[in-house]
């Protein structure tokens, strides 16, 4: 690949997907695209980067674009974030919503599933009352390939291994073909839908809770505010952002502040004196 057909392909991806690829990330494409070229029919990763660029962007792009979307992802990952879901923000998220029995969460960049499940599993198993309330689920990602095998719920040893307490399989799990898939009580609670954060985003509700992990890492620091500040349109006052690990609200978008709680740290909208949000219940811990 020459540093010509790297850079179009580079500008093609931050374009289109919000990825930025730093220089010296030649590698990383001819990893992730040689199966595209070869299934293609071309010699060579960059014999397909030069029939991309002489045609205008359709199927064959955003195949390669999918191929450098990174995809990993676990059952509960990081587990610091799940104990504050379980103990201190859905408790109290559910709480404020006592009077109107509804909740509406999005998981924005969900792979495969294993975080929209994570999630989906607590809520059945630790919140029972929340049978009878109207719970809008949407998980989404720009990949279709993933978001196929996140509506079909099936996984392997290896990911089921990553994460997944045991009482969690037994429950909510049976066994199909080598590996176990998730019971249809959990995969009902989530609907999958395709969805690129720096295109058009749809008609959602005012949302609740909304998992934003492991995505913004990849993106510019313009994109990630834009991103944020969409957010913050959807987020209702008392709703609570989650990021991931290496990810952070500060320095990028102000208008949110940081709670901290046990190991780890959600975000909401900064509140001020002109907009309080009258609490039934004290947030920080
Ligand atoms: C590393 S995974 C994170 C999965 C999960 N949130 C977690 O923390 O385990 C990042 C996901 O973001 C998706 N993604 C990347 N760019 C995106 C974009 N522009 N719009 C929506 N999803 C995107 C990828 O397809 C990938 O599945």
């Amino acid at each position: 690949m020459t540093a010509d057909e790297f850079q179009y392909f580079a500008a093609l991806l931050e374009k289109h997907a919000g990825i930025a690829l730093d220089a010296g990330k030649e590698y990383l494409v001819e990893a992730r695209l040689g199966a595209v070229a070869r299934d293609g029919g071309f010699a060579s990763v960059g014999a397909l980067l030069q029939d991309l660029r002489q045609n205008a962007m359709g199927r064959a792009h955003w195949l390669a674009i999918e191929a450098l979307t990174t995809n990993e992802t676990s059952f509960f990952r990081d587990e610091h974030p799940f104990n504050a879901l379980r103990e201190v923000i859905l408790p109290d998220l559910i709480a404020r919503r006592a009077a109107s029995r509804t909740l509406n969460i999005w998981c924005a960049a969900a792979s495969t599933g294993q975080e929209p499940y994570s999630l989906a599993m607590l809520l059945r198993d630790r919140f029972p009352q929340l049978l009878n309330w109207n719970i809008s689920f949407l998980a989404t990602d720009i990949s279709e390939t993933v978001l196929a095998r996140a509506r079909e719920g099936r996984f392997n040893a290896t990911e089921i291994g990553r994460g997944l307490p045991p009482e969690f399989r037994q429950r909510y799990f049976t066994p199909e073909g080598d590996g176990l898939r998730v019971r249809d009580e959990i995969r009902r609670m989530v609907a999958f839908r395709a969805m690129n954060l720096i295109g058009p985003w749809p008609n959602m509700p005012e949302l609740d809770l909304v998992l934003l992990r492991n995505v913004l890492i990849y993106f510019n620091v313009e994109t990630k505010r834009n991103i944020l500040q969409k957010v913050q349109r959807y987020l209702r006052p008392d709703g609570c952002l989650l990021l991931g690990a290496a990810e952070s609200t500060l320095h990028i978008e102000e208008s949110y502040e940081v709670v901290h709680l046990e190991r780890t740290a959600y975000y909401r909208v900064r509140r001020t004196a002109a907009s309080p949000v009258s609490l039934g219940l004290n947030w920080a811990v």
